[in-house]
């Protein structure tokens, strides 16, 4: 089995570090040109300079604050004035903060859906008409293993990524007719930057070192280890290629066997 994602155009978001930027670095080396979108500037054009290139792609980024959808709209539709066709479609931002849903404020809700399910609705609405004319179209978003089992003190997130794999799943049923394909990849503890602002946080809140925080998340990981950014990656290369034409609407824990359901 080979995956070639040659000819095909990706818009990857969240691609400055962590889990999207290791989906951007693994579509190039299987031939891909691919779009990065964050907010740093400096980092998407170092991002862009060490994917591959040895197809002839032509990469380029879009700097782009999911904080404000009415921005992005208008961004991304100047965008495809450029770049009309986009076939390869990842939702992904930053994560809500963490804390007790008891005391999350109508404003972090509100953030997060805008960042969340707006964001990743406007992008689809946008590169949706090109996936249609091109006859094909992958959309992939990042989501979380709490749309399984909520997470404890996730809130926020556990709210919003329930509405993100309803709409997704929503949206699978309306596009299969065309052979355009939705699927939600949920990663466990997987060892970005976040996770290790999340280890530092905690360790903080009980005056114990990150290392034992570390330890104790390890413990209830089947596999007793994080995941590396790549394996995700790995499953989106996978469900980005031809090859994954018949799976829809799901959704795919990368998590070491820590979710307790099925
Ligand atoms: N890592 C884990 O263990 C884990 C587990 C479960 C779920 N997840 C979820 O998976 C997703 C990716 O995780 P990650 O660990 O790779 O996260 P990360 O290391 O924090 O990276 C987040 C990416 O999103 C971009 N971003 C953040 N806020 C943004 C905004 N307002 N507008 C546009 N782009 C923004 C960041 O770039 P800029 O700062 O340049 O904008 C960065 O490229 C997150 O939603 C996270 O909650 C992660």
């Amino acid at each position: 089995m080979q995956i070639s994602l040659q000819g095909k155009r990706a818009f990857v978001c969240g691609a400055t570090q962590g889990i999207g930027k290791a989906i951007a670095i693994q579509f190039a080396k299987s031939g891909a040109s691919v779009t990065l979108c964050a907010r740093n500037e400096k980092a998407l054009k170092e991002v862009v300079n060490e994917l591959d290139q040895s197809h002839h792609q032509e990469h380029s980024y879009l700097c782009a604050d999911f904080s404000k959808p009415d921005e992005l709209k208008k961004l991304v539709e100047a965008y495809t004035r450029n770049f009309p066709i986009v076939h390869i479609l990842v939702n992904n931002t930053g994560g809500p903060n963490p804390g007790s849903i008891v005391q999350a404020t109508s404003d972090e809700f509100l953030k997060a859906f805008q960042m969340h399910l707006m964001c990743n609705h406007i992008l689809v609405q946008t590169f949706l008409p090109s996936m249609i004319n091109s006859k094909y179209g992958r959309i992939i978003n990042i989501i979380s293993t709490s749309v399984k089992q909520p997470l404890p003190n996730l809130g926020v997130s556990n709210t919003i990524r329930a509405a993100v794999a309803n709409w997704s799943k929503t949206l699978a049923n309306e596009v299969a007719i065309y052979g355009i394909t939705v699927n939600n990849i949920l990663p466990g503890a997987t060892n970005t930057q976040r996770l290790q602002q999340i280890i530092q946080q905690k360790a903080l809140k009980n005056n114990v070192s990150p290392s034992i925080v570390e330890e104790e998340m390890k413990k209830e990981i089947p596999m007793k280890r994080f995941a590396q950014p790549e394996e995700p990656a790995y499953l989106a290369t996978f469900l980005a290629s031809p090859l994954a034409a018949y799976i829809t609407g799901t959704n795919i824990p990368v998590d070491g066997g820590r979710t307790g359901c099925l």
